[in-house]
């Protein structure tokens, strides 16, 4: 009989990769969906969905009844407040973990955090990341578990990442912060077999781990702009915006979505995010349990994501 994965987020970029590929594995699929989202569903697929809400418990328990794993991959990655990321990313993790410790028996846990979670001062996004794990760690007494801090993840589906790299490939790239800031980066597909490899060989361990994509040492933006132009053929202007600046349009933008309401992206703790001078993973514990070694860089990831005619 094929095990069962939980996987919250399904409708989402992560959740909806991990949708895909989990769908040649053995595992039989299971996923929360919201019922306001039942049309992004995904059309090739057909996992069990389950209508609901990480704020219903009672949706939850349907969700992991008789479940052998748990991916956690729903978040809130904008919002305007505290209150709107722990909302889910606490709140939704702790509801979650309880639901599944009284399992029995109980499922793996893996909750996908952020590498965000290593500096919980920066931003809503990055505390709430941290508590997002605390309340797992809280809620799951003797239940295995494991926390995957990705970092910056993009690829086909991307709303974060992609605008920025269709402006390299225009020729322009917006670059804010120091020349030495360097950032790991992982495909998404990456990420999904990632996951995979740890729902298939991971250790039943409480353990948190870090992934990139196999580039030792992270990427400066100019390695960055050099594979954008290497790709493209054509050089790429960078356009240094003044740190200052990119504060005040911020700040700007939270005042306007407190006011008018809705989930901005651009606000002072992204800017901190952005600046942030050390976002380098390491993927040595995972890899050595699991097996699992990234397979796409960024140039093949490029081509992968806006196709071959770059
Ligand atoms: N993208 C990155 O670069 C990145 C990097 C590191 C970590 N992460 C983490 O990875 C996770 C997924 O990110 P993503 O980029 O795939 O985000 P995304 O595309 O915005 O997807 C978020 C998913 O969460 C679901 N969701 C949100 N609130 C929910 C709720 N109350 N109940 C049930 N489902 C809910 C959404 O459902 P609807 O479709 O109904 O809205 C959607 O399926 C997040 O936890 C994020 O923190 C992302």
């Amino acid at each position: 009989m094929s095990r069962t994965v939980v996987i919250t987020g399904a409708t989402g970029f992560i959740g909806g990769m991990l949708v895909k590929r989990l769908a040649s594995t053995g595992w039989h699929i299971r996923a929360l969906v919201r019922a306001a989202s039942l049309g992004k569903r995904s059309k090739n697929v057909e996992p069990e969905w389950v209508t609901g809400d990480l704020g219903d418990r009672a949706s939850l328990k349907r969700l992991v009844a008789g479940a052998d794993a748990i991916v956690h991959c729903a978040g809130a990655v904008r919002g305007a407040s505290q209150e709107d990321f722990d909302r889910i990313n606490v709140g939704g993790v702790a509801r979650l973990a309880q639901v599944a410790a009284a399992q029995n028996p109980k499922p793996r846990f893996l909750l996908l955090s952020s590498l965000a979670a290593r500096e919980p001062h920066l931003s809503f996004y990055a505390a709430s990341k941290q508590n997002g794990e605390k309340a797992l760690v809280s809620h799951s007494g003797n239940m295995f578990w494991g926390v995957f801090r990705p970092p910056a993840v993009y690829g086909p589906g991307d709303r974060e990442m992609l605008p920025l790299f269709q402006w390299m490939f225009r020729g322009i790239a917006p670059l804010i912060g120091s020349d030495q800031n360097r950032l790991s980066l992982l495909y998404v597909g990456d990420l999904a077999d990632a996951i995979i490899s740890w729902l298939d060989n991971g250790k039943k361990s409480q353990r948190v781990y870090e992934l990139h994509d196999g580039h030792q040492s992270g990427y400066s933006w100019q390695e960055i702009i050099d594979i954008v132009e290497c790709l493209n053929g054509k050089s790429v202007f960078r356009a240094n915006i003044p740190v200052s600046f990119v504060k005040l349009a911020a700040s700007v933008n939270l005042m306007a979505s407190r006011i008018f309401g809705g989930s901005p992206m651009l606000t002072p703790g992204k800017v901190r995010e952005l600046v942030h001078a050390n976002w380098v993973a390491d993927n040595d514990q995972l890899s050595s349990e699991t097996g699992w070694v990234p397979k796409v860089l960024l140039a093949e990831g490029l081509r992968q994501t806006f196709g071959p005619e770059i």
